[in-house]
C-alpha cells in the first residue's frame, strides 16, 4: 500500500513538472531593505527557472497572507512559498492548502503550527544570529561595563523573538553587560529611528549607553542617524551590532559609524525552488528545515568592498 502511494505521488508530482509550475508567494510587505532584496531575488529565480510566481504583497498584515494563501489555493497554484509576518494564527489556512495537496514552503521566519502544515522551511537559525551578535559584544568590550539598548523587531515574529532570545543567551554569563532598555521599531528605519531618540532622551542624552543591538540593519540604520543628531558618533560613543548585511550597513561600517553585522542571505527562493523542483520531478521530500549561514562582518571585514558586492542587488 506504502509503496502504491509513494508511487501515485511520484507519478502526480512527475505530470505536474511536465507543464509550467505556478507558485503563490505571499510576502509580507517592504518594511526593509533586506525584504525588498528577498522579493527581487524571488522574482529572479522564478523567471530564471520558468515559474510562473503570482506574487502577493500583505503590507505587514497577517490578514492580508491569509487571504492570499486562499486566493492561491481557489487558483489551484502548484506551491506557495509563505514569509510569516507572526508566528501563530496560520493553522486554518494551511491545513486547506493541505487538504488541497498543495506544498507550503516557509521563508525566512518560522511559524508556531504543526510540521506537517509545511513542506520545508528556509531561513537561518535565528537564536544562533542573536547569539553571535551578542558574542561579538561580549568579546568587544572585553570584561568593561556595557549598557545595551535593544531595537526588536516585529512584535510576536519568530525572528524577533528568537534574535532577542539568543543575544540574551549570549550575555548571561557577562554581568557587565546589559540591556536597559528594549523596546520595538518593527524592523524599519524610521521606527528604530524613532525609537533610538527616545532611548537617547531616556539615557542622559545618551551618555549611558553604550552599544545597541539592532535586530535588523535598518532600524539600525535609522538609529545611527538619532545617535548623530544627538551630537555622538555611532561606532564609537554607541558600538551597534545588528543583523541582515544591507548596503547601507556596510556604507555605515566602512565610515566608521557602525561596527558589525550577521549577514542573512535574501536568497531564500533558491533553495526553497530547489526543493520543490526536486519534488515534482521524482516526489522527493526536503528535511524540513533548510538553514542558510550566518556569517558576522565587521569593521575589519573590508566593508567599502562587501558595499560593492552587495549595491544593485535589489536591496
Ligand atoms: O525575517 C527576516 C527579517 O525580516 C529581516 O532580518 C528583516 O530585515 C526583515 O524585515
Amino acid at each position: 500500500m506504502k509503496v502504491l502511494l509513494a508511487a501515485t505521488v511520484a507519478s502526480l508530482a512527475f505530470a505536474a513538472a511536465a507543464s509550467a509550475q505556478t507558485v503563490g508567494f505571499s510576502q509580507i510587505g517592504s518594511e526593509s531593505g533586506w525584504r525588498a532584496a528577498e522579493t527581487t531575488l524571488t522574482k529572479q529565480q522564478a523567471e530564471e527557472r520558468g515559474i510562473d510566481l503570482k506574487f502577493s504583497d500583505a503590507q505587514q498584515k497577517q490578514e492580508n497572507q491569509i487571504a492570499a494563501i486562499r486566493a492561491f489555493v481557489a487558483q489551484g497554484v502548484d506551491a506557495i512559498l509563505l514569509a510569516p509576518v507572526v508566528a501563530t494564527g496560520w493553522d486554518s489556512a494551511l491545513e486547506e492548502a493541505k487538504e488541497s495537496d498543495i506544498p507550503v514552503i516557509l521563508l525566512d521566519r518560522q511559524i508556531d503550527a504543526s510540521d506537517d502544515l509545511y513542506m520545508t522551511a528556509v531561513g537561518a537559525d535565528s537564536v544562533h544570529e542573536g547569539e553571535v551578535a551578542g558574542g561579538w559584544l561580549v568579546d568587544t568590550v572585553d570584561g568593561k561595563d556595557c549598557n545595551v539598548v535593544e531595537l526588536q523587531g516585529t512584535t510576536g515574529s519568530s525572528v524577533a523573538i528568537e534574535r532577542k532570545e539568543g543575544f540574551e543567551k549570549a550575555i548571561a554569563d557577562h554581568p557587565n553587560v546589559k540591556i536597559i532598555r528594549s523596546q520595538t521599531g518593527d524592523f524599519t528605519r524610521s521606527g528604530g529611528k524613532e525609537v533610538m531618540e527616545s532611548f537617547i532622551q531616556a539615557e542622559n542624552g545618551g551618555e549611558n549607553i553604550c552599544a545597541l543591538f539592532a535586530h535588523n540593519d535598518d532600524m539600525a540604520v535609522g538609529a545611527i542617524q538619532a545617535i548623530k543628531e544627538a551630537g555622538l558618533q555611532p561606532g564609537k560613543d554607541i558600538l551597534t551590532v545588528s543583523i541582515d548585511g544591507v548596503p547601507d550597513y556596510f556604507k555605515a561600517m566602512a565610515n566608521g559609524e557602525a561596527n558589525a553585522t550577521v549577514e542573512l542571505t535574501p536568497n531564500m527562493a533558491g533553495p526553497a525552488f530547489d526543493a520543490l523542483e526536486a519534488y515534482w520531478a521524482d516526489g522527493t521530500m526536503p528535511q524540513k528545515f533548510i538553514q542558510t549561514d550566518s556569517k558576522i562582518y565587521t569593521q575589519a571585514d573590508d566593508p567599502e568592498g562587501e558595499y560593492e558586492r552587495r549595491k544593485g542587488l535589489g536591496y
